[in-house]
């Protein structure tokens, strides 16, 4: 499976992996980091690459990602990951730890679903069956930003969002309703962990954040003010800064 893949800027590779239901566009603000190789895809049937054939889960996406960087040469590489990235991220920590030099979660947690959570996914993939994706839009963009976000940044999101396909929305509801539970790994991975998370964050809450930072062996935790679920959009100074000082 190929995907559209933006792959900019030379030295230390950092594979920034987007959200739900989102695109390598969230990524935007951190293109301007110097010194790093920024590797940024869109998972299949987000933004600009195509919808997958069969059934998704976390792995096959870390998988679909592994795959870009074999194309590339990339033996290791950073991998960073927003909320459902970071989802991605941690099954990459789990089938190919041999490959991450570190991990930065962003906005993102290690639990699986809870049975209520897992139904609410199920509910929006018949929605998105029967009418498209704009309940799905409609419900989360809301949560995205904090509440000061600028109505332009709330536009943006809306647009990255809309530019999901049905077929991607889907899979990843599927994807991440059977998503395994991942508070197991946490204590077992040994790279450097940089854990980021708005204090406005109420999909992922800091609590989240710091109930992860907490169980990893090497992690640094970042909370970043004013901010909401995605951190890196909404307060890019304060979050590449904090990036740049700990992956160097
Ligand atoms: C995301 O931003 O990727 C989603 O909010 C994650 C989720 O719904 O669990």
């Amino acid at each position: 499976m190929n995907l559209n893949v933006i792959d900019s800027g030379s030295g230390t590779p950092v594979v920034w992996i987007h959200g739900f239901p989102l695109s390598s566009s969230v990524y935007q603000p951190q293109m301007s980091i110097a010194g790093m190789r920024h590797i940024v895809p869109d998972l299949p049937g987000f933004g600009r690459s195509p919808a997958a054939e069969s059934d998704m889960t976390m792995e096959t996406y870390a998988q679909a990602v592994l795959h870009e960087l074999d194309a590339r040469g990339i033996e290791q590489a950073w991998f960073a990951g927003v909320s459902m990235g970071g989802y991605v991220c941690l099954a990459l920590a789990r089938i190919a730890p041999e490959r991450m030099r570190g991990l930065i979660l962003i906005d993102t947690r290690e639990t699986a679903d809870d049975a209520q959570g897992k139904k609410g996914r199920y509910d929006s993939i018949a929605k998105v069956r029967h009418g498209g994706i704009a309940p799905v839009v409609e419900s989360m963009l809301p949560k995205m930003l904090s509440a000061s976000a600028s109505k332009e940044l709330v536009a943006e999101v809306r647009e990255i969002m809309e530019s999901s396909s049905d077929k991607g929305v889907i899979s990843a509801l599927r994807a991440m309703a059977e998503r395994p539970d991942s508070s197991a790994l946490l204590p077992k991975l040994n790279v450097p962990v940089l854990v980021i998370v708005g204090d406005e964050d109420v999909i992922t809450p800091p609590s989240d954040a710091q109930r992860m930072a907490a169980a990893i062996p090497n992690a640094k935790l970042v909370i970043i003010k004013a901010a909401g679920h995605l951190s890196q959009m909404e307060k890019p100074e304060e979050f590449n800064q904090a990036v740049k000082a700990f992956v160097r």
